[in-house]
């Protein structure tokens, strides 16, 4: 039977460090509650496009695995903060790398974009209809955040990571998934401002404001993301002792940590990133795979288990079977631009061009839905 392996792995960090302290010079907030609630001390923010930041961690990959863009049949990108969406945003990486007889599309289940990038790629490769997937994780939610609202801005960060999947006979990859999406509360998380709806609305184009009950999507997480990863362990017999390395979604070391307790991980066998890069969306959980296996956390043959929540509400857990190699074929040379400004004037600069008066702001708040779930603030 064939499997998908997952042969290379990179990652795409831009340098900009914005630091709590950072976000308290605009916003009512601290160090001292944002760690203890979030457990966040600092996130990335991106001084390029989001395509630049994936076709960084796509290169790598691509090296990692040992070999080149023209190998590749099939580009998914993962996101919910595309750079356009006409053409869409696998296309832009497809052509950077040279992947000349590729397939791309992209995919946006919000926060868990990249799993269930990974379960297509993973499919289409079992099915038949590729022999190999470049699955990207991606995005730049520093240009479309919300910077006035503290329940939102402190938790989010821009990254970037790419894993390349090859066809085996080995049992390897993603061995179960559970994939599942709470739709029911899909207006407990909602981006106002982007999308076409909001242009008939009367929105101007970039104003975002963002609906988000924190408490009830940190309900729902742990309990998705618990139920999802039992329900995994239990179809593929395998137990929580049996499984090396966590490596969930992190949105939050609070919910990490119920998460853990609920399936019964130990808290030495989850892998953190959540305090250096915060919440970067669908590229938080393959940031945090692709840097467990550079520094040395994931063993050959060893079964990692990857749980994931995010806006829709989606939510999944992947059962993953890790290769015999953990070290790169080769090292790519690919390198993002270098970055002249901090993070903080980066951030100040995508506020001044946000500042919209009172009125126009609480205009998001009267804005009625059609569609069941919406509300009208
Ligand atoms: C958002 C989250 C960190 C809030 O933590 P919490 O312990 O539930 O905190 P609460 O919502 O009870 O807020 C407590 C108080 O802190 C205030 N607060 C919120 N953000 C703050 C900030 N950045 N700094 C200081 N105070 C803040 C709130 O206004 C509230 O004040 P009030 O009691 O006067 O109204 C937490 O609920 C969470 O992580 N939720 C899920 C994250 C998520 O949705 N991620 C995206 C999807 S994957």
């Amino acid at each position: 039977m064939t499997h998908a392996a997952i042969t290379g792995w990179g990652k795409c960090l831009p340098p900009a460090v914005l630091s709590n302290a950072d976000l308290a010079t605009f916003l009512p907030t601290d160090d001292e509650w944002i760690t203890t609630r979030t457990g966040m001390k600092e996130r990335r923010i991106s001084h390029v496009p989001g395509i630049e930041l994936a076709v960084v961690a796509a290169e790598r990959a691509l090296a990692c695995a040992g070999v080149n863009g023209e190998a590749v049949d099939l580009v998914i990108y993962g996101s919910c903060s595309n750079d356009e969406l006409v053409p869409n945003s696998a296309s832009g990486v497809q052509a950077r790398i040279g992947a000349t007889r590729a397939a791309a599309f992209d995919v946006n289940t919000a926060c868990t974009s990249f799993m269930y990038g990974l379960s297509i790629g993973n499919s289409m490769i079992r099915s038949g209809v590729v022999r190999n997937a470049l699955v990207i994780g991606v995005e730049l939610i520093s240009q479309y955040m919300d910077w006035n609202n503290r329940n939102v801005a402190v938790l989010f960060g821009d990254g970037a990571a790419a894993v390349y999947l090859s066809a085996t006979d080995r049992e390897e990859g993603v061995l179960a998934e559970k994939l599942q999406c709470y739709a029911d509360s899909r207006q407990i998380l909602r981006v106002r401002g982007m999308g076409t709806m909001y242009a008939n609305l009367g929105v101007p184009y970039g104003q975002t404001h963002w609906d988000f009950d924190g408490q009830e999507i940190f309900r729902r997480a742990v309990q998705g993301m618990s139920d999802a990863s039992l329900d995994v362990l239990s179809r593929t017999s395998v137990s929580i002792e049996d499984v090396a390395l966590v490596v969930p979604h992190q949105a939050n070391l609070r919910i990490i940590e119920a998460v853990a307790k609920r399936t019964g991980a130990p808290m030495e066998r989850v892998f953190l990133t959540v305090q250096k890069y915060g919440n970067m969306s669908s590229a938080t959980a393959p940031v945090a795979l692709v840097e467990a296996v550079e520094t040395g956390r994931v063993a050959a043959g060893s079964l990692i288990l990857m749980p994931a929540f995010g806006g829709g509400l989606t939510l999944s857990s992947h059962l993953i079977r890790w290769g015999e190699r953990t070290t790169p074929l080769a090292v790519s040379d690919a390198e993002l631009p270098p970055c002249s400004r901090t993070a903080l004037e980066i951030v100040n600069g995508i506020r001044a061009q946000k500042t919209v008066g009172e009125t126009e702001a609480e205009r998001f708040l009267t804005l009625e839905f059609a569609e069941q779930g919406g509300r009208s603030g």
